[in-house]
């Protein structure tokens, strides 16, 4: 890949919006991929999608303490901002905005944002305000970056889902594209996260994949029994004692509902314990009404 003009790094939100409203009265669309750094290629499949999706591409690389429980990993959380910006410089990045924690929660910040009934049930509800917390820092992003459009994961499905409503319900003027989920060739979706696990956890981390193949299988063989497909995972994670099986369930993949028989579009997401690690990844697809 050649390398284009510098790329920015810029660490105020003014600057940011200066940037982008310049391309956009140039007539360039932008495209936008937040994240909390520590790159992998899951990350740098979103900024290939944004580059396809529109003529400038912005990322940002913020450790959002909102979206931290007090016992999580937010202190431990990995950081290598030198690594990071080589990396999105080498995939043609045109700006990267690194906003100081100081300037995002400036003393005294009060607003929250809620997506209610979505942020609280499956991963919301094993980690009670990390949904509000991503709402909060993506609406506060979106409103200095003011892209096109915004380039989610679908490694994180039910994220994608609340941000999708809240952009909704507010009417903001901006497009989300979503990306699939990149994986080691073992199956393990990459993960920022991965890099907790021992050698032995490691080796045990596909159960989570290997589970989700089984029940999209058993829905394309025509099995419409959400209790059915619970079983499969489970007995998949009964094999596998190194692993912990936290969440799983076959809902809905817009509303998020669970289902005891699957129609239309469906999101089965899974959570397990690696030792003190927590992984998630999900598998989602349309079974037809009768059979197929
Ligand atoms: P982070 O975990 O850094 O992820 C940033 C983006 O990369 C998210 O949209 C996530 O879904 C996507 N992503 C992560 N792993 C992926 C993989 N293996 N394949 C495809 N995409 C992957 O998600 C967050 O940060 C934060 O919550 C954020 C949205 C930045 C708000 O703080």
């Amino acid at each position: 890949m050649t390398a284009g003009p510098r790329m920015r790094v810029l660490r105020s939100p003014e600057a940011v919006r200066r940037q982008v409203r310049a391309w956009r009265a140039a007539g360039e669309r932008t495209a936008f991929v937040p994240t909390m750094g520590y790159l992998h290629d899951g990350h740098l499949s979103l900024v290939r999608r944004a580059r396809r999706n529109a003529d400038r591409v912005a990322a940002s690389i913020f450790v959002n303490p909102a979206q931290f429980g007090p016992r999580e990993d937010f202190g431990a959380y990995p950081r290598d901002l030198p690594r990071d910006l080589g990396l999105l410089r080498s995939e043609g990045v045109d700006l990267c905005f690194v906003p100081a924690t100081g300037r995002m929660y400036p003393p005294g910040h009060r607003t929250e944002v809620h997506v209610t009934g979505l942020e609280d049930v499956l991963e919301g509800a094993s980690r009670p305000g990390h949904f509000g917390g991503v709402a909060l820092v993506v609406l506060k992003l979106l409103h200095v970056v003011e892209p096109d459009v915004l380039v989610l994961g679908q490694k994180d499905a039910q994220q994608a889902v609340i941000l999708e409503r809240m952009i909704a319900d507010l009417d903001l003027a901006v497009r989300v594209a979503r990306g699939p989920i990149v994986r080691e060739p073992d199956g393990l979706a990459m993960s920022s996260r991965n890099v907790y696990l021992s050698p032995e956890e490691r080796r045990a981390a596909p159960v989570l994949r290997r589970s989700l193949v089984r029940v999209e299988r058993a829905a394309r063989n025509g099995e419409r029994s959400a209790a059915r497909l619970l079983k499969l995972v489970r007995d998949e994670f009964a094999r596998e004692p190194r692993a912990r099986l936290d969440t799983v369930a076959v809902v809905d993949a817009a509303s998020l509902e669970p289902l005891k028989r699957l129609r239309g579009r469906v999101l089965v997401p899974v959570a397990a314990r690696l030792g003190r690690t927590r992984l998630i990844d999900n598998v989602e697809f349309t079974v037809e009404e009768d059979g197929r």
